[in-house]
């Protein structure tokens, strides 16, 4: 395997060449919320085929470009898609960006994704804060030889979604008026959506989420000891509970009607992640 710690490192040193902005928190921005790069200041936008070893995404709604400028007075790089294993890429692949943010000095990462909700207490279009998550992709993108330069072999996952960001996400939602929920995440493979059956099941095996993103993500940052924040939108309910087949374009169209409300949050979430 190529030297992803020689890769990430050639990378971001790339990227830094190309903006004067030294962002200290990186946001991924997942189906349909790519939005909130595209109001940033000052920006410098990088389409990650100019970025050597960078992922490409190939999923409908994800544009595909990091973006480095200002939210408001905080300096930030932004991922304007993502890459999922369900696209064939590996989890070396899905977790370069983020260990590129490590190499580019970010210290905290927001990720965002849409998400299926299981928990009935959700409705279509709520911000859940993740609070945990259970890995059901099959896959940790740690398997290999550990590179000591990323991190220890054994990382804990005790407190992979820091608290201190959930509190002042939690905060910022009742300031803005935004119902507050925290749930856990079940990360699936995908791409086909879940059965009625298997929804059943990721709730007695205590999830509130199921999505296909974010956690090979997390596990990478936790490894480098980038503290996360992680939010999903409740694009649908799972399947099954209401009786009607799911769709991307469904995902798509709550993603468009709650993103000014999930920008918002954002915006007022990053200046207190210190
Ligand atoms: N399941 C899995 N992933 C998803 C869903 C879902 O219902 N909605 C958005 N991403």
């Amino acid at each position: 395997m190529p030297d992803q710690f020689a890769l990430t490192d050639s990378a971001a040193q790339l990227i830094l060449t190309h903006t004067a902005l030294r962002p200290q928190i990186a946001l991924v921005l997942g189906s349909g919320l790519g939005g909130f790069a595209d109001s940033l200041t000052d920006a410098t936008r990088i389409p990650y085929a100019d970025i050597p070893a960078f992922p490409r995404s190939t999923a409908i709604g994800h544009a595909g470009r990091l973006v480095i400028g200002h939210a408001g007075s905080v300096p930030v790089a932004a991922m304007q898609g993502r890459v999922h294993l369900y696209e064939g890429y590996s989890p070396q692949e899905v977790t370069f960006p983020v260990r590129v943010f490590g190499r580019m000095g970010i210290r905290a990462v927001i990720l965002t994704n849409a998400a299926g909700g299981i928990n009935l207490s959700y409705s279509q279009g709520a911000l859940v804060l993740i609070r945990d998550h259970i890995n059901l992709q099959g896959v940790n993108p740690l398997v290999g030889p550990n590179d000591d330069r990323f991190g220890v072999r054994f990382p804990d996952m005790t407190h992979a979604y820091a608290k201190e960001y959930r509190q002042i996400a939690r905060e910022e939602a009742a300031k803005l008026g935004i119902p507050q929920h925290e749930g856990v995440y079940a990360g699936l493979l995908g791409p086909s959506y879940e059965t009625p059956a298997e929804i059943e099941y990721l709730r007695r095996i205590g999830a509130d989420l199921v999505g296909m993103s974010t956690v090979a993500e997390v596990i990478a940052a936790r490894h480098m000891g980038i503290k996360v924040l992680a939010i999903s939108c409740v694009t649908n309910m799972a399947a099954g509970i209401l009786d009607q087949p799911l769709s991307h374009a469904e995902v798509m169209e709550t993603g468009e009607r709650v993103k000014t409300t999930f920008e918002a949050l954002l915006r007022a979430v990053l200046p207190r992640m210190n």
